[in-house]
């Protein structure tokens, strides 16, 4: 089980709020209720599975115990936050950093936020935001990140089968999830709460994220309220959409759905 001990001994943090599960049904339930009451900034809650686990799209997220990471990061939204629409692929950026320093495997970030290996997919994050229904302003999104880390080839179910990867499956043999998981607050804490990403300069955020983007360059198919159109990923903008060009020329989209390779992602709504 991934324990307080075993990842306290890994994180940086000490004043932030750390809370672990054995079981839950979803670590983002957990974390939107705790918002809403007013929890410090940066507070994460650690599952080491979910009962109901909860997916882009309305779809569940597979949480068994003992081989995945399950979290969710609560990040308080001041009024006037500049840099919201990056907040998907800065979360993916933490989290492919991680990945890289603990497993020496760097990762590929599909646009938004999809984290990538050998073409599958190890991590998915589903971001809510939560408003104040008295002053109807935003004022924190919870961050949830699920990380196949330990399963088998073959452990997924028979959908997830060809989308789904693991961390061991690139790597080859098990990996510690203790450190990992820490690496992954670490790193989060850093972007979010020392650096504070989302208010400061967004150039630099914006490079590495291109840098390590798999969907630039690549043939998808929007899908939006209007239909469907095919286009091809051009860059990343300096808010965090995409850049892309279709047939009526070139646009940033920032909502709806891409298809990339037949998967669909959702598109940030921010
Ligand atoms: C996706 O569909 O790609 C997003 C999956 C996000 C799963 C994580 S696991 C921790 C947090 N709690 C949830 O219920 N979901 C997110």
């Amino acid at each position: 089980m991934l324990t307080k001990d075993q990842v306290e001994r890994y994180l940086n943090r000490k004043t932030e709020k750390t809370i672990y599960f054995d079981s839950i049904p979803s670590t983002n339930l957990i974390a939107a209720q705790m918002a809403k009451d007013g929890t410090p900034d940066g507070t994460v809650i650690i599952a080491d599975s979910q009962t109901t686990g909860l997916g882009r799209l309305g779809r569940d997220f597979y949480s068994p115990p003992g081989v995945g990471i399950y979290l969710s990061y609560v990040k308080e939204i001041p009024a006037g936050t500049e840099n919201l629409g990056l907040l998907a692929s800065i979360v993916a950026l933490a989290v492919c950093n991680a990945i890289t320093d603990c497993c020496g495997i760097p990762p590929k970030i599909k646009w938004p936020n999809d984290v990538i290996i050998n073409g599958k997919k190890v991590c998915g994050v589903l971001t809510k935001l939560i408003t104040d229904p008295a002053t109807n302003k935003m004022t924190h999104a919870v961050i949830g990140i699920g990380v196949n880390v330990n399963q088998r080839e073959g452990d997924f179910p028979e959908e997830l089968l060809y989308k789904a990867g693991s961390i061991r499956a690139a790597y080859g043999k098990r990996i510690q999830r203790a450190p990992l998981c820490a690496e992954i607050i670490n790193n989060l804490d850093k972007l979010l709460l020392t650096e504070n990403a989302l208010s400061a300069n967004a150039c630099a955020y914006v490079k590495i994220i291109r840098s390590m983007s798999c969907t630039i360059g690549q043939k998808i198919t929007i899908s939006s309220n209007s239909g469907k159109e095919p286009a091809k990923a051009l860059d990343i903008a300096p808010d965090g959409g995409l850049v892309v060009e279709t047939s009526a020329g070139i646009k940033v989209i920032r909502s709806g759905e891409i298809e990339e390779s037949g998967e669909w992602s959702l598109v940030s709504t921010y």
